[in-house]
């Protein structure tokens, strides 16, 4: 038997036992010959003393101890002494009260001097990555590690009270249409032809619905060669779910349980029920986002009526163009300096815009180079409705209503970043649906219709007459769902399509020929041909769902081996080069490195 405890479970009750314990040395302090062990595991630390009157040898063999050594610590559990009428308790750590008198001292491994501290914070992550499993030492990481655990059993066990059951889905797949680029695996036995790992398990789950399954879920790996961000990795993992006669009302029900059942065990608390409900059209007209963080207000004001024969012709003209004049007042920030307004600027332009009008009010003046163009009937209206005081700083937008909608949004968030408007709000769980997503959104570079959400969804039943008109293609709503936390989108999912012909019909207006229906999505028009019931689903990205339950502000944190951001594993070294021999056997030849 390697311990009798682990490091965090003595207590004053223990004093007069003799246990062992095994774990790292956290850290070593040398007082006047006796010295002072913290032995740690993954549940907490103990101090062990080591006094030469004890074990002579065990004390000596102390003194040559490092910091990450593993060790095996035998003694007696006692209360800690005041030393001169001071305390010497320590209320920082669970186990404080006691320690352990060292009587047995037994080496188990020796680590050399770390690359890095474990007891700081290191800023550099490449550091960190390439020895993870040092990182993964640090008590904030294992919590996070093992909250992610927690948070999985909890949703299994909701869905498995509720029906729904654990059935796996392959990863050598088909390329599926989720929007992202594909993963590729050359196969062997079918020369010539690769495998995709999957996006999502989106096609396979409704094929379970079609062979009756009724309710799946499955905490599954997905796939997506995109660029990388904080919130998103090449592999995550989604919680990702299907039920057959459901309707969306049903699918709500069942997510807020399950995400009000990951909070209760990960930050302990109640979150509301039902989740507040906004449609798409409504948050970017408010939040200028499919996703809002509404912590905070700079809620987005419509002004188009105001400005619509203003002297400022690049309101008046874009208006006319049938755009929108829109703007937010950023409260109390006239202070904004020189060098925030043009990261301002950059934002409104990265998000389409031409430029970035905005007036200073300070010391009772609007200082802005286009007030001079405003009427006193306009500044009134202004005022009243973005509530301009002493101090504010209003942004303006001034485009076609989507690339408007885009640019307050952005503005707004890097407003809210700039004067810290959610610190200190990680507390705050503002859960919301976004509903009524539009089906369809043109690529006027590609100029061709994709699907918003993916090619399988449902657009209401209401709209589906729109479907003969193309100029209306873009006013078709979807039975789309997000679910949104402080501005992140936890998950996603719609009812879907079950009808051969309509869905025949959508891959049509997505200009997917009909060769190409028949070879990307035959098993799914036939499949719907032999009664396929009406459906629906979402996915639930856990990475992300665990990183907000953390308080993380990167999803790399709740992943025990993430790639950084160039899609590298550092630890591993992967991606890397393979053998000549490999390649040949997969046919596959490589033309990196070769002149166009
Ligand atoms: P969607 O593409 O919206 O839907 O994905 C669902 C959720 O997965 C998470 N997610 C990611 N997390 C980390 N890194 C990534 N690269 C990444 N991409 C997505 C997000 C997102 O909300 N098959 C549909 C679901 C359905 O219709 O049922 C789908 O995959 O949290
Ligand atoms: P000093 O530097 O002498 O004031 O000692 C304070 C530090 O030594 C603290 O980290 C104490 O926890 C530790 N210390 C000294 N003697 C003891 C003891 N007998 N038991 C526990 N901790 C001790």
């Amino acid at each position: 038997m390697y311990r009798t405890h682990h490091c965090n479970e003595l207590r004053p009750a223990h004093a007069g036992e003799t246990v062992t314990l095994v774990g790292w040395v956290n850290t070593k302090r040398d007082h006047h010959g006796v010295i002072f062990i913290d032995i740690r595991d993954r549940e907490g630390v103990t101090q062990c003393v080591f006094r030469p009157e004890e074990n002579a040898a065990a004390a000596e063999l102390s003194h040559t101890l490092r910091q990450e050594d593993v060790i095996q610590v035998t003694g007696k559990v006692g209360a800690r002494p005041e030393i001169e009428g001071k305390s010497t308790v320590n209320a920082a750590i669970d186990t404080g009260e006691i320690e352990l008198v060292a009587t047995e001292l037994n080496v188990l491994n020796r680590a050399d001097v770390l690359p890095f501290q474990l007891d700081k914070e290191l800023s550099n992550e490449d550091l960190r990555m390439k020895h993870r499993y040092l990182d993964l030492r640090r008590p904030r990481m294992s919590r996070n590690l093992r909250q992610r655990h927690a948070i999985a059993k909890a949703i299994r066990d909701r869905l498995d009270a509720a029906g729904y059951i654990e059935i796996e889905t392959p990863i050598l797949s088909k390329s599926t249409p989720e929007g992202a680029r594909d993963f590729l695996v050359p196969s062997r036995l079918s020369p010539g032809k690769f495998y995709a790992l999957p996006q999502a398990p989106q096609q396979y789950k409704q094929m379970m619905m079609v062979a009756g399954l009724e309710k799946y879920f499955q905490i599954a790996r997905c796939f997506r060669d995109e660029d990388l961000r904080a919130d998103r990795q090449p592999e995550f993992t989604q919680v990702d779910i299907e039920a057959s006669f459901i309707t969306e009302e049903d699918i709500f029900a069942l997510i807020e349980d399950v995400l009000a059942a990951a909070f209760r065990v990960s930050r302990g608390v109640e979150v509301p029920t039902p989740f507040p409900r906004i449609t798409y059209q409504e948050a970017m007209d408010r939040y200028g986002s499919d996703k809002p963080d509404r912590r905070f207000g700079t809620e987005i004001i419509d002004l188009s009526d105001v400005f619509a024969a203003s002297a400022f012709k690049v309101f008046a003209s874009t208006i006319e163009k049938g755009g929108k004049v829109r703007a937010i007042n950023a409260k109390g920030f006239a202070t904004v300096t020189t060098g925030q307004v043009k990261r301002l600027e950059e934002v409104a332009k990265e998000a389409g815009a031409g430029g970035l009008a905005y007036i200073k009010v300070e010391g009772g003046e609007w200082k802005s180079p286009i007030v001079k163009f405003f009427t006193d009937d306009e500044k009134a209206a202004l005022t009243q409705r973005l509530g301009i005081e002493e101090g504010d700083l209003v942004l303006f937008g001034c485009d076609q209503w989507a690339v408007c909608s885009e640019v307050l949004g952005r503005l707004r968030l890097e407003v809210s970043s700039m004067c810290g408007l959610t610190n200190g709000m990680d507390d705050v769980l503002d859960f919301l649906w976004v509903t009524d997503f539009p089906l369809l959104a043109y690529d006027a570079e590609e100029s061709k219709w994709n699907a918003v959400h993916h090619p399988f969804t449902r657009p209401h039943t209401a709209d589906l007459p729109l479907l003969d008109d193309e100029s209306q293609w873009d006013k078709i709503r979807a039975v789309a769902y997000d679910v949104v936390l402080n501005g992140y989108e936890l998950g996603g999912g719609s009812l879907r399509i079950h009808e051969s012909d309509l869905q025949a019909r959508l891959f049509s207006v997505l200009g997917v020929s009909e060769e190409d229906q028949a070879t990307m999505f035959g098993h799914i028009l036939t499949a719907f041909k032999f009664g396929a019931p009406p459906h629906g689903g979402i996915a639930l990205g856990l990475d992300r769902l665990v990183m907000l339950a953390c308080r993380e502000d990167s999803i790399r944190e709740v992943i025990a081996f993430p790639k950084n951001n160039k899609g590298i594993d550092l630890m591993s070294a992967s991606p890397a080069e393979v053998d000549f021999k490999q390649l040949r056997e997969l046919y596959v030849k490589s033309t990196f490195g070769e002149k166009k």
